[in-house]
């Protein structure tokens, strides 16, 4: 059996709060908390939840841009040793993340094709060779070969994404990694680039990390669904079975909280804001703001039910 194209067990991401004279250690942010998820070749893996439970710092892990703190790594079968520096020089190849802000991630001094050629020429590619991949490339996202030599402030966010979405596909890469890639764009434009991101998924094999705050973006596009609150997961399973039959309050709460059009249906908004727990709390995270909370959600750690569909909840029905 083929294993996964990526793996992550009990990812834990905790950033360093320094202060004081000395600049010491005082505490930390612990941005992702015991994260486990898995994708497969050609798969779309959705990550939903509110501003600051930890998306992109679990992102930046899968390309090493966040400090792992313990948890394990593999792509396609073979461990990443995070501590070690040249492991992160092959995920390279293997993985590339693409940002939320066209506009800052391209270096304005560089033309398309040194932005383009650059990973290439870096991996030791003649510059010839760099040159028609890039041209190639260029025209797999929809641009047109001859803009190769201008500079990224002569196109519109959303031609900015696509260079940005070719340079990661450059190096011929297993996973991309999608940061909010869409959310700078007019919907128009978002749905050119999403279409663009299908197309490659499909053709290219491409696998596929999308993060979005955008719910119903992430309910046509992906094929599982991962819900975390507070840099822990709430539910993960296939998007359609958590979009149709959500079992943990929080989920349920996102979806309720969808702006929608229809004025017979307003979206309800959820209450309070996400704060973590203190140390010695053992409960469930979301429990201070759950509608359903009950005396066991605080008491005691609370496990994860289900296989298909996995949820941190102890009403959930699996
Ligand atoms: N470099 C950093 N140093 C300290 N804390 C950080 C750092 N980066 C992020 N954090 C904290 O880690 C937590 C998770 O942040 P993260 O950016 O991963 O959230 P997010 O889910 O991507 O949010 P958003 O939807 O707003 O992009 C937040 O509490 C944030 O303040
Ligand atoms: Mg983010």
């Amino acid at each position: 059996m083929t294993p996964p194209v990526l793996e992550v067990e009990n990812m834990t991401v905790w950033y360093p709060l320094r202060g004081g004279l000395f600049s010491r250690v005082e505490r930390y942010v612990k941005a992702v908390r015991s994260l486990s998820f898995s994708l497969s070749r050609g798969e779309v893996l959705g990550i939903v939840g509110e501003s600051g439970c930890g998306k992109s710092t679990a992102a930046g892990a899968l390309v090493g841009l966040s400090p792992w703190r313990s948890g394990s790594y593999r792509i396609i079968g073979n461990p990443v040793h995070t501590d070690n520096a040249s492991d992160w020089k092959k995920v390279c190849d293997k993985v590339q993340m693409v940002f939320q802000d066209p506009f800052s991630s391209l270096n304005p001094r560089q033309t398309v094709l040194e932005i383009l050629t650059y990973p290439l020429k870096s991996r030791g590619i003649s510059a010839r060779e760099a040159s028609q991949k890039a041209e190639a490339m260029l025209s797999r996202v929809g641009l047109a070969p001859e803009l190769l030599s201008r500079f990224p402030h002569a196109f519109s966010g959303g031609q900015r994404q696509r260079i940005a979405i070719a340079r990661a596909l450059i190096t011929n890469p297993e996973v991309l990694v999608c940061d909010e890639v869409t959310s700078a764009l007019d919907v128009s434009i978002q749905a050119q680039v999403l279409n663009l991101l299908d197309e490659l998924r499909r053709d290219m094999g491409i696998s596929i990390i999308f993060i979005s705050h955008d719910m119903q973006v992430v309910k046509a596009f992906a094929d599982r669904v991962l819900v975390m609150y507070l840099g822990e997961m709430m539910e993960y399973g296939a998007a359609e079975q958590v979009f149709s039959n959500p079992q943990h309050p929080y989920t349920q709460a996102l979806l309720k909280s969808i702006p929608t059009l229809d004025k017979t249906h307003p979206p309800k908004i959820l209450a309070g804001i996400s704060e973590m727990p203190a140390d010695d709390f053992c409960g469930c995270s979301f429990a201070p703001r759950c509608s359903q909370r009950e005396a066991r959600c605080t008491e005691a750690p609370v496990s994860i039910r289900g296989a298909s569909v996995q949820v941190r909840c102890v009403k959930a029905l699996l």
